[in-house]
């Protein structure tokens, strides 16, 4: 099982943490992989000045940004799951 955590903090949450929870959701669907993905929200996690928030399996996402999401984050959860 894939464990995706997205910080919901403050300040990830301002900068739109919203949008990377339904992107996320939006692509486990997409890919039906309800039954290998988890989604949990998290607390800061200290990358607040990397980009947005985001654990894969306990290893932080450097980098993440809105603009990005289908390319970066896409790719990293893609590689974990296959
Ligand atoms: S508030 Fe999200 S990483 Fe700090």
């Amino acid at each position: 099982m894939i464990i995706i955590e997205i910080c919901i903090g403050s300040s990830c949450y301002v900068r739109g943490a919203q949008n990377v929870v339904e992107f996320v959701q939006n692509i486990i669907k997409e890919e039906h992989w309800e039954e290998k993905v988890t989604v949990k929200g998290a607390f800061c996690m200290g990358l607040c000045s990397s980009g947005l928030g985001v654990k894969v399996n306990g290893e932080p996402v450097i980098g993440v940004s809105l603009a990005d999401l289908d390319g970066k984050l896409r790719h990293v959860i893609q590689r974990e799951v296959s």
